[in-house]
């Protein structure tokens, strides 16, 4: 049932890949007795047929102007916008919201990508970090990349990809071993899941920019072996227990261990902006922990 109040009352609609199928009989029914439809290239394509005035959203800003235009002089005429997945979502909602009174807009949410990509690899996700580099900057990924949070879901864009993030975590020489799943237009007909494991980040990051569609979300997992290892803000500020350390696998347990670590760097007498060398340095383990006590200064470990 339709409330006769709808005419007057902006709805804002989230579809999914699958189009009109993924509709309710609600939302259906609002976007055909719309007057205008207002949505991306993508969204109104689902509709050729639609009778209605169709307004294509190009550039967002510009596109709002002409929804605030539409509300003024069309007051009861029915408007009906097209986003993906939820409005609220890293969607327009948030944009709609900051110019048009809340009582005139009303949100019918669809399947979130995020909602999508976590079932389809069949993880929880309640307690994953949610990072949008989608028109932003990488800085709050880089954070919880070199923070080592467990769980990481990355809603993309054609810059900030996959096979970017991929050399960004060379490039940062993480310690952290992240298994990779690269969800593809989830819901949709071309939908596809990608899994590489930590070992093979390198091939990622040699990949050819095009290989994946634009659309996608990036799960970053840390492997279920490393789990519980890698919470860096739980660690003592020095003194790191051995087990954090990742072993080579020929030769397990050569590391400088703890109580010799400490030692040593209590003899360094370190100070902060200094050049340090650690030349053999195995596994690194004296060099991450003056790294971790002194972060002004500049280490290289051989
Ligand atoms: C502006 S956000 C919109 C998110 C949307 N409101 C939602 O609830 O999923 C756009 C980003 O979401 C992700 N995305 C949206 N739909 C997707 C899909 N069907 N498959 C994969 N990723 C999708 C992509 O990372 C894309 O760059």
């Amino acid at each position: 049932m339709i409330n006769e109040m709808t005419e007057k009352i902006v709805d804002v609609i989230g579809i999914g890949l699958d189009g009109i199928s993924g509709l309710n009989s609600q939302t259906l029914t609002l976007v055909n007795r719309a007057k205008f439809l207002i949505g991306s290239s993508r969204h109104l394509s689902y509709f050729l047929s639609h009778p209605g005035h169709k307004i294509n959203l190009g550039n967002l800003q510009q596109g709002i102007e002409q929804i605030i235009d539409l509300i003024s002089k069309e007051a009861n005429a029915s408007i009906v916008i097209l986003a993906s997945g939820d409005p609220l979502f890293f969607g327009i909602g948030r944009l709609l919201l900051s110019q048009i009174p809340s009582e005139k807009l009303r949100f019918h949410p669809h399947i979130s990508s995020l909602q999508l990509a976590f079932s389809k690899v069949k993880i929880p996700w309640q307690d994953a970090k949610i990072i949008s580099v989608h028109g932003r900057s990488p800085e709050s990924l880089i954070k919880n990349l070199k923070q080592g949070t467990e769980k990481i879901a990355v809603l993309t864009d054609p810059e900030c990809n996959p096979i970017e993030i991929a050399k960004l975590c060379l490039d940062l020489d993480i310690l952290v071993p992240y298994d990779f799943y690269i969800c593809e237009n989830l819901g949709g007909k071309d939908e596809k899941i990608t899994y590489f494991a930590p070992w093979n980040l390198e091939k990622l990051a040699c990949l050819d920019s095009g290989i994946f569609s634009t659309l996608n979300i990036l799960i970053l997992i840390i492997s279920p072996i490393y789990q519980g290892k890698f919470k860096l803000e739980s660690l003592p500020k020095f003194g790191l227990p051995d087990s954090v350390f990742l072993n080579y696998p020929d030769r397990p347990g050569l590391i400088t261990k703890k109580e010799i670590r400490i030692a040593i760097l209590g003899q360094l007498e370190l100070q902060s902006s200094q050049v340090v060398w650690d030349i053999g340095a195995g596994t690194g383990s004296v060099s991450i922990e003056i790294a971790r006590l002194c972060p002004e200064s500049k280490i290289f470990a051989v």
